[in-house]
Parts: structure tokens; sequence; C-alpha cells
């Protein structure tokens, strides 16, 4: 497994009061795989994502990547080279072009400039961006490009698990279409490990798994229409 949760729980303390976002939460997700998280608002998706992405550490249990627990690592290189974030705003640098955008993970890698934007074309065009669209800027794109830029950067990281948190939130329904083909596209033919958020039970059905998040408790389902059997 490339990715294992176990027994991972987390809790907000804020100054009036502690949230447990998160409880017991014990999962795996195999290389190559593509899982879809669905479940209400405030149920505990982002802060399960939050916790893969080493964005924080467990308040108890372990998240490990590839044998490794988050809380042992550097968490700086994980985020680096091993894990990327695709979210609903595209969180694109809005000074920099579609090209730039793709090129600067690279370039944060240590390539130069001119290795670093012919590298960053290539994920472009494997994301079906026309080449006439590598100098625009993001506010010169539409969402479903926009998104497909945010993929190619988070290709350009070289990092093997991507997650996405409602990366088709913003989109309508054909530019969001093109955006999970494309993530389930990285899985199954890329052996990327593609872990979404998502409240579309369509895109839902497409992941080899779905895991439900009920008030901060992560729930396996088979069926998105179906509520969690407690088996
Ligand atoms: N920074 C925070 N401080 C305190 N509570 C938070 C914080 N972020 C999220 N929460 C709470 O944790 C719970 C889960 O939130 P979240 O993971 O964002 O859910 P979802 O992504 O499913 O909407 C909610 O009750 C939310 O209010
Ligand atoms: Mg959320």
């Amino acid at each position: 497994m490339l990715l294992e949760l176990d027994h991972v729980a987390y809790t907000y303390t804020t100054r009036n009061q502690n949230v447990a976002a998160l409880k017991d939460a014990t999962a795996s997700f195999a290389a190559g795989g593509l899982y879809a998280i669905v479940g209400k608002s405030g149920s505990g998706k982002s802060t399960l994502l939050s916790l893969i992405a080493g964005l924080m550490l467990p308040t108890s249990g372990e998240v490990r990547y590839d044998g490794a627990a988050t809380a042992a690592m550097d968490l700086n290189r994980y985020r680096r080279d091993l894990v990327t974030v695709i979210y609903q705003s595209f969180n694109l640098f809005p000074l920099l072009t579609a090209l730039e955008n793709v090129a600067y993970p690279l370039e944060l890698k240590g390539l130069k400039a001119a290795a670093a934007r012919a590298e960053a074309a290539r994920h472009i065009a494997s994301v079906d961006l026309a080449e006439d669209l590598h100098r625009r800027f993001p506010d010169q794109l539409s969402g479903g490009e926009r998104q497909r830029v945010a993929i190619a950067r988070a290709l350009a990281t070289g990092s093997r698990l991507i997650l996405a948190d409602e990366p088709t939130g913003n989109l309508d329904e054909a530019s969001g279409a093109v955006v999970v083909d494309i993530l389930a596209h990285l899985a199954r033919q890329q052996h990327h490990t593609v872990i979404l958020v998502t409240h579309d039970k369509d895109i839902a059905r497409q992941a080899d798994e779905i895991l439900l998040m009920r008030d901060g408790v992560l729930v396996r389902n088979d069926s998105p229409d179906a509520p969690a059997s407690s088996g």
C-alpha cells in the first residue's frame, strides 16, 4: 500500500472549543488507485486530505507513506516531492502564465529555466491543452482550462500521490467530466494514486473505492447512493 491511515484522529483546538474533526480513521490506498471521498459539508473531508498532504500531523494515530509515518518525516520534502494537492479554486499564480505556473515546481527542483519550460510544455500537452494557451495568464483561461493547468503543475512536481479537494466544484458538468477523466487516466494508465473529494455521485461512481465521511468518522462504502452499512 502506498498510503495508510492507522487510527488517525485530529482535533482542532481553538480558544473556546475543541473540534474532533476526524475520529479514528483507518484506511489504505494502493498505488494506481482512484479513490473518492464523499460526505456532507463539515464531515471532515478536507481535514483528512490535509493530514494526508502533510499540512498537519495527526493528534493521534499515524499517516504512513510507503511505510513511513508523516510525523517522523521531513515534511517539507514530503510536501515538495511526494504529495501534491489540487484545489477547487485552482490556486494558480495569477501573475505567471500557464507555462510558468507548471514550470515553477520544476525550477524549485533545480531545473534551469529552459529545461523547466520544455518539461512543463510536455505536462501541459498531456492534459490536452493547446500550445497557444501556454502564454495566457490564469484569468485568460476558462475554469476547466485552469484546472487542467493545475493538474499539469501537479504532474510537474513528480508526486505519485495526487489529492484533489472538490476539483470540479467550480466547473460546469462538461469541463468537470474532462478533469475527472484526466485524473482517472493518471491513476489507471500512469499509476498515480488519486484521492479526490467530491459531492458529485457520478464522479464518485468512477472511483475504485468510495469512502464516506460522516461526522468525523470514515466509513467504507460501495455505492454512492446507499447509506453506509455497519459491516
Ligand atoms: N481551522 C479550524 N479550526 C477549528 N475547526 C475547524 C477548522 N477547520 C475545520 N474545522 C471544523 O472541523 C470539522 C471538519 O471540517 P472539514 O474537514 O473542513 O470538513 P469538510 O471538508 O468535509 O467540509 C468541521 O466541524 C469544521 O468546522
Ligand atoms: Mg472541505
